[in-house]
Order: structure tokens, then sequence, then C-alpha cells
């Protein structure tokens, strides 16, 4: 298979973890007999620091002329006080929206061999962790109009929340068909006890429900949902939520498996071309060390050829060698245990390659 690979190396740990992401993927192009070519694109501070944007139109181009984006991290405090619209976050918002991809998966599952790094009780994480957040990508108050204004001799900001039923729906009925495809229960997270948006958000949930019987549908308010996350994460199988209330939902769950380092995403629209990236952010504090950990990275190129060129042998390999690799004891600092090897950046991305077959 041919396939091409737009390549977002962004700021901070991004090139570093994309590197170690992109041995992974040449070594399965090898060993399967695939070919996978690359172009590189700049987002986020580079970008700024290049082209003055963080994402320059001729670089959004050269995103949707490949068959998949893979993204490392964006942003850092260099670019702290740039104006919100010229923000290196500016540009993956951008990004996300030129792309059209409104469904954002994020798995919450518990590796075996992490589950002493998980900061619940024991007792909770024995239950199990395994669930999936479909969060609504390109809607929201995230796109909603932001300003800031003189009122009364004092500044106020405003940002606009909207949904549309068009909007709600599409992603919708990503959460349904996801929950169809695992342990069929939906939970559809909001606050509708407080704002339109989600009464609009849990009737449209409610009408779709008719569509796919096989389907548990549940409500829980948002907050309820932080708690019961932290509570008992064994009741969880899909969430389904939108835009804020799923970055937010969705840094909370990475945390209850062991470290935000773990867990990929797939953000995906119509048609096949998706956007591939760790959850974490760009970590600038630790940049350069050669002391990330690259295996959200890793498994988000996994979920890429699953879900985007559609290759599961190859994504399981990935995922294999990962589970290998933490058998044989090896952890990056952010999963440090007692009686564990600590590897860096680097030699993480080796081990992983040494066991892939
Ligand atoms: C994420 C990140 C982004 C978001 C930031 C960097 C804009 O936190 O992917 O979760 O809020 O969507
Ligand atoms: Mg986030």
């Amino acid at each position: 298979m041919k396939r091409t690979i737009a390549v977002i190396r962004g700021d901070g740990i991004g090139p570093e973890i994309v590197a170690q992401a992109l041995l992974v993927l040449n070594k399965i192009a090898a060993l399967y007999g695939h070919e996978f070519t690359y172009t590189d694109v700049d987002m986020g501070g580079c970008a700024i620091d290049k082209w003055g944007d963080p994402l320059p139109q001729t670089e959004l181009d050269k995103c949707l002329a490949s068959d998949s984006v893979l993204l490392g991290a964006v942003g850092g405090p260099k670019w702290n006080d740039v104006p919100g619209p010229m923000r290196p976050e500016k540009g993956l918002l951008r990004l996300r929206a030129g792309m059209g991809v409104y469904s954002n998966n994020r798995p919450a599952k518990i590796w075996p061999q992490l589950a002493s790094a998980s900061p619940l009780k024991q007792e909770i994480v024995d239950k199990g962790i395994d669930f999936i957040i479909v969060r609504e990508l390109i809607g929201g108050i995230y796109f909603g109009k932001h300003e800031t204004v003189y009122e009364g001799g004092e500044q106020t900001a405003i940002d606009e929340l909207r949904y549309s039923e068009s909007e709600i729906r599409r992603i919708g009925r990503i959460g349904f068909e996801t929950a169809q495809k695992r342990g069929k229960r939906l939970c559809s997270v909001e606050k509708s006890n407080v704002l339109d948006s989600s009464r609009l958000w849990k009737t449209v949930m409610h009408e779709l429900a008719a569509e796919y019987p096989d389907v548990q549908l549940s409500d829980m308010l948002v907050d309820n949902c932080a708690m019961q996350i932290v509570k008992d994460p064994s009741q969880f199988d899909v969430i389904v939520t939108e835009n804020m209330f799923g970055d937010i939902l969705s840094d909370e769950a990475s945390m209850i498996i062991g470290s935000i380092g773990m867990i990929p995403s797939s953000s995906l629209g119509e048609g096949s071309r998706g956007l591939y990236e760790p959850i974490h952010g760009s970590a600038p504090d630790i940049a350069g060390k050669d002391i990330a950990n690259p295996i959200g990275t890793i498994l988000a190129a996994a979920m890429m050829l699953r879900f985007s060129f559609d290759l599961p042998k190859e994504a399981d390999a990935i995922e294999n060698a990962v589970s290998k690799v933490l058998d044989a004891g090896y952890r990056t600092g952010d999963i440090m245990a007692p009686n564990c090897k600590q590897v860096g950046c680097t030699e993480m991305g080796r081990l992983i390659l040494e066991n892939l077959q």
C-alpha cells in the first residue's frame, strides 16, 4: 500500500516524539511491504517564527493533499504573549476545522503493566478502566466568537458557545456507532441543568437513540461525570460530549490510567483522512532532554494505520510491541515505578522497534 502522510513535528517535545513514531512507521512499511512518504508541515510556534502565522494556507493545503496527518504537539511559553488569533494553538484549531475532523476519539484504557501508576486506589483500578471519549472537535465554545470589549470603564470578555442540531447529530452518530462496536453503552455528557446548548444536545441524543435500539443511552451532567471518572471509571464504555467538556474530561481520564503520555487520539470527519496526535501538549519544560514518553505518538501512528489506512494487523503489531516493552519493565520517567528500568525517549523508541514484528 502507498500512502502519503503529512508530518507536523511542532514545538517542545513534538519533534522528538514524532521522530520515534516515524521510525516505527518505517519499520512497519519494511516488514509489511508498504510505502509511506512524508511531507513536513510547519504549524504552531515554529510556523509563527518562520512564517508569522501558526498555520499558513500552504501548510494546511499540504495536509489536505495527503492521505493522513501525524502531529506531535504545538505551543510553548515563547508564544504566550502573542495575540489570540495568532497563538500556536490557533494553528491546531484551524487545522482541525480545515480538515473537517469533527470527531475526536480518545481511548482511556489502563495497560495492566501500568496499574500501579494510576493514582486511583487499587480496588477501583481492579474493576477495570476501558472507555472511549468521543469529543466533538470543531464546534462549540472553541469556535464561537471570542472578543474583549470595553463596557462601563472596564474590560468584558465574551466567548460564544453554539451548537446546531446537525452538528450534534453527526457526532452523536459517531458515539452510537462507537458504542455498537464495543460494550453498547453510551453516556451523553452535558450541562443541561444550565446551558441551552446542552439541552439541545440531550434532545438530539435521545432522538438518535431510537435509531440505535441495541445501544443503551444514559445522560450525565459534566460535573457529575468528572466525579464518576475517579469514583468508578469501570461504569463507562463510551462517553460522547461537546468540545470543551471533552477536552477537560480527557485530561482527567488520562491521569487515571497512569500518564497523559500514553494516550493517542484520532480525529476524523467524512472520508478516511484523519489527524492523529497524542493528547498531551508540547511539554516545553522537558523538551530537548530526551526524556519525553513517545508512546502516545507511536500509538497515534498505530491508530492511523487502523482507522485511515485499514491496516489492523500492522496496528496490532505496534500495540503488541509497546506491550512487550512494558512487560520487560522499561519505563519513561512519567510512568516510572519501583523495580522498573528508566529509559529516555530515543531508547524507548528503539526498544519498541526491536520488539516490532
Ligand atoms: C487538546 C489540547 C488542545 C485543545 C489545545 C492545545 C488547543 O488541549 O488537544 O486536548 O484544547 O483541544
Ligand atoms: Mg486538552
